[in-house]
């Protein structure tokens, strides 16, 4: 026996964007990822979910099934796996690779999952290398799901993913867009980019949810920057790039909660397992975060809402005119959402979190916001020019209603988010 059987992995995974440094870990440092492929269309976004795991310093074994290599071929998955492929157990028989793969493996990522594949999971049929292998891995799995609305929605399908989540599995939610054909609808496989980074998380934690501290609750976060338009061509609007309010639903997600993600103008892709709503201007804002707070228990104010709006939209392109100074642009005040939502709560015991910006005595003019606006908790952080907007970091203080104050050190937007639900998790009260 080569390897003994696996238990989760507590080593830390280098994340984010593959990079050379995490591409120098010596070869026995790797985690091992097993990538299973079931045949679908979406086959071809593995090829870039592969991409990212192994320049991200793991070692992967892909795994397709027969109908996968429909979709792509063997030789890819090979050379952009430096490994063999096999679909079927009778390959290199005296390795034993039915048990052996799963065995050594510290993570089983299918991408995509068909219905046929959570199906075979699900009842633990083991007719080729990939059903074998997710019987035999005692690591953490994750399923990616991709198939049409009709088989996602079918009872059959959402039987086989509940018994998968109950023995413990990773099924994010897939996507809702453009699926293969004329059809749009719920069974989108999520970004590439989106799917690492669930299997980033698992790896680290060696299980999912991290903590299901937030399992049975709606939490609705909103992000980005809000664009109030002047003419067709032209808004006024901020340097928000919503990479708060994502890791905000990110790690929502992976604490159990239900999450809807109130978008303005964020050009990242979305959140795995996350329901979106795009928005443009601070009304729409509005409305969308009206109408998801409605059965929400935690609703968090992270957009950079826009004060003011141009009293009239032009039509028309509004043109320069030779010799003549331009108009002023009239302003007219936009509703402050965050403390609509703090003074109308659609629910009991909802907890609402705000946000500040502050440039100079952050504490003090975070204190009066929070009073003025009435949350619960309120999160500031010094912005500057290079600080905070579009950033990978932070550093901010997290303000109570209760008049505590809890700072957070410079670092990952991710690290912000996790204490943001931390306290969120403290103040909510338990579960009905
Ligand atoms: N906010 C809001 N609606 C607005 C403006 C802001 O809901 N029209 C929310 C933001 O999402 C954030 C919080 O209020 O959670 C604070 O935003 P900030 O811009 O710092 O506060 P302002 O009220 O605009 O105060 P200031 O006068 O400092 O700009």
């Amino acid at each position: 026996m080569d390897k003994p059987t696996k238990q989760p992995t507590d080593r830390p995974v280098t994340g984010g964007e593959p990079g050379p440094a995490a591409a120098a870990q010596p070869a026995t440092e790797k985690p091992s990822v097993v990538l299973g492929v079931s045949g679908g269309i979406a086959a071809y976004k593995a090829c870039e979910l592969l991409r990212r795991l192994t320049e991200s310093g793991h070692d992967v074994r892909v795994v397709p099934t027969a109908s996968a290599l429909h979709f792509v071929g063997e030789a890819t998955w090979s050379a952009l796996s430096g490994h063999p492929v096999a679909t079927e157990v009778w390959a290199d028989v005296h390795e034993v690779p039915h048990v052996r793969i799963g065995q050594a493996a510290d993570l089983v990522v299918v991408a995509p999952a068909t219905a046929d594949t959570l199906a075979k999971a699900a009842h633990g049929l083991a007719g080729d290398l990939l059903t074998n292998t997710l019987l035999t891995a005692r690591c953490p799995v994750v399923f990616a799901p991709a198939m049409h609305t009709e088989m996602w929605e079918h009872p059959a399908t959402q039987e086989n993913v509940a018994t998968l989540r109950r023995r413990g599995a990773v099924v994010i939610e897939p996507a809702v867009g453009r699926l293969t054909g004329v059809d749009t609808g719920k069974g989108r496989l999520p970004d590439p980019a989106e799917i690492f980074e669930v299997c980033r998380r698992v790896l680290a934690t060696g299980q999912h949810p991290a903590h299901d501290d937030l399992a049975g609750r709606h939490v609705v976060v909103s992000a980005g920057g809000t664009r109030e338009p002047l003419d067709p061509v032209r808004f006024l609007g901020n340097r928000s790039s919503g990479k708060q309010g994502y890791a905000l639903a990110r790690a929502a997600v992976a604490r159990g909660a239900r999450v809807t993600l109130v978008s303005a103008n964020s050009a990242l892709p979305d959140p795995a397992g996350v329901d979106v709503v795009r928005v443009g201007t601070a009304l729409h804002l509005r409305e969308a975060m009206l109408k998801a707070a409605a059965d929400a228990d935690v609703v968090v104010m992270a957009a950079a809402v826009a004060d003011f709006r141009p009293a009239v939209y032009a039509p028309g392109k509004i043109k320069k005119r030779d010799g003549q100074e331009p108009e002023p642009i009239a302003l007219v005040r936009n509703p402050d959402v965050l403390a609509e939502l703090s003074a109308e709560r659609a629910r009991t015991g909802q907890v609402v979190v705000g946000f500040a910006a502050e440039t100079d005595d952050v504490v003090a003019n975070g204190r009066a916001k929070l009073a003025r606006k009435g949350c619960d908790l309120l999160v500031v952080n010094e912005v500057g020019e290079h600080k905070t907007f579009g950033a990978e970091e932070n550093e901010a203080v997290v303000l109570g209603a209760d008049g505590s104050e809890t700072p957070v050190p410079y670092g990952p937007k991710e690290a912000l988010a996790e204490t943001v639900w931390d306290l969120v998790a403290r103040a909510l009260s338990p579960a009905v």
